[in-house]
């Protein structure tokens, strides 16, 4: 090869977590694409690894410190020659472009100070919020070295999301609100991602329309709570979102994540069931069945009007219903747990997605002691799973 032959930069992503950090990852791989960078699903080749991380539970944490830690090898290991065409181990450091090892997305933020501490091989600290500023700090860090640590709460530039990259050719996913202000007394995700914030209906349709352009006829329309979409000062609201996707012709398929049981309506359900190209699933997260750990979760409503707009989504939309559930929340007795088992057999969801309680820093149930033992949360856990296996007869993916 020639050394004057320009070799492209290549970078890494790896995604933990939900499907609001693999569009995320997209998003932040389309901005890359954009400007010169190949993908590589091989760290030790890249200029740029990122790791998007989840907070949402203490087991995805220790994954992804584990992961953050295996990469402290590869950052000392052969780095790209300023000089570009040609790779060499080890040659004088100031001929060579640092390598960013980035730490992305929920744990960043509420790890980020501590991680930054005990991995100096990380060199990129972004929060979710931030994650349109990654190539700008990237090229920095190349240029300048040194690290960059970026925990900032704000409204992201709305060209993070224009660059076209889907890993799906035919189904893309557009985000229509970030961050949350539910405060769940369980959940890290206002901390970690800030407040509810929405992006605007024409910025949403036209990127609903470029996907279009590129043949995407499946479009899933992502927020923590897609209901919450109603505070928009141009009046436009979830339902009227869906529709404006549902009118462009060319799409085929819409559906959305996630619904939020107390601000989830029947007109939903009416507009779900009349509309043909509007996918005929909702997953609606009902985290106990017991009113008692309902409230302590600052879930806003009772099982019975769980139950209730489970009945009306099974007979108006006659659709798939998919739900998660919590075990092991502060103060769950067995009489507890049994309300959930009876409202899993009651409402027989098509799929559930079952956790066990981890408290996360800084909610208001890690004030409370975590009193159901690790053992007896492990019998209550596989209980719950076994028959929830048996009702989707095998069908169940775990998250
Ligand atoms: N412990 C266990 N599970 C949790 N979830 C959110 N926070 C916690 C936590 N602290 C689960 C909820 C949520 C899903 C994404 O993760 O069920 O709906
Ligand atoms: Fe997604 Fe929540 Fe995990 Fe963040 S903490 S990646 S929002 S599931």
């Amino acid at each position: 090869m020639n050394n004057k032959e320009v070799v492209k930069k290549k970078v890494f992503v790896r995604t933990f977590g939900c499907q609001m950090n693999d569009r995320d990852s997209e998003a932040i791989t389309g901005l890359f694409r954009q400007n010169g960078y190949t993908l590589t699903d091989d760290p030790k080749t890249a200029d740029v690894i990122l790791v998007n991380t989840c907070s949402v539970r203490e087991h995805a944490e220790e994954r992804e410190i584990s992961f953050l830690g295996s990469l402290k090898k590869i950052s000392r290991e052969g780095r790209r020659m300023k000089d570009e065409g040609r790779e060499k181990l080890i040659p004088h450091p100031s001929s060579l472009i640092p390598r960013v090892i980035g730490l992305i997305g929920c744990m960043a933020k509420a790890r980020g100070q501590e991680i930054a501490k005990q991995m100096p091989h990380v060199n990129l600290i972004c929060s979710p919020a931030s994650e349109d500023r990654i190539l700008e700090y990237v090229e920095k860090i190349q240029k300048d070295g040194g690290r960059i640590i970026d925990l900032e709460d704000r409204q992201r530039d709305e060209e993070f999301y224009q660059a076209p990259f889907n890993i799906d050719a035919n189904h893309a996913q557009v985000v229509i609100s970030t961050g949350c202000s539910n405060h769940c007394t369980y959940c890290i995700v206002p901390s970690v991602r800030g407040e509810l914030r929405l992006r605007k209906p024409e910025d949403i349709v036209d990127e609903v329309k470029r996907n279009m352009d590129l043949g995407i006829t499946r479009i899933t329309l992502l927020g923590q709570n897609v209901n919450d979409y109603c505070f928009h000062p141009s009046n436009v609201n979830f339902i009227d979102l869906l529709k404006m996707a549902a009118d462009i012709n060319e799409i085929e398929e819409v559906d959305f994540m996630t619904s939020h049981p107390k601000n989830t309506s029947s007109e939903l359900f009416n507009f779900m069931a009349g509309s043909h190209k509007i996918k005929k699933q909702l997953h609606l997260p009902i985290q106990s069945g017991s009113d008692k750990i309902l409230k302590a979760m600052n879930r806003g409503y009772r099982r019975e009007q769980y139950l209730k707009l489970a009945a009306d989504y099974r007979h108006i939309v006659e659709g798939i219903l998919g739900t998660d559930i919590i075990i092991g929340f502060p103060g769950e007795s067995e009489r507890d747990f049994l309300d959930t088992v009876d409202i899993v057999k009651t409402v027989g969801f098509n799929y559930a997605y079952i956790f066990m309680y981890s408290p996360r820093p800084g909610t208001a149930a890690a004030k409370l002691a975590d009193d159901v033992p690790l053992a007896e949360k492990k019998r209550r856990h596989a209980e719950l799973l076994a028959l929830q296996k048996k009702i989707s007869k095998g069908n169940i993916t775990k998250y």
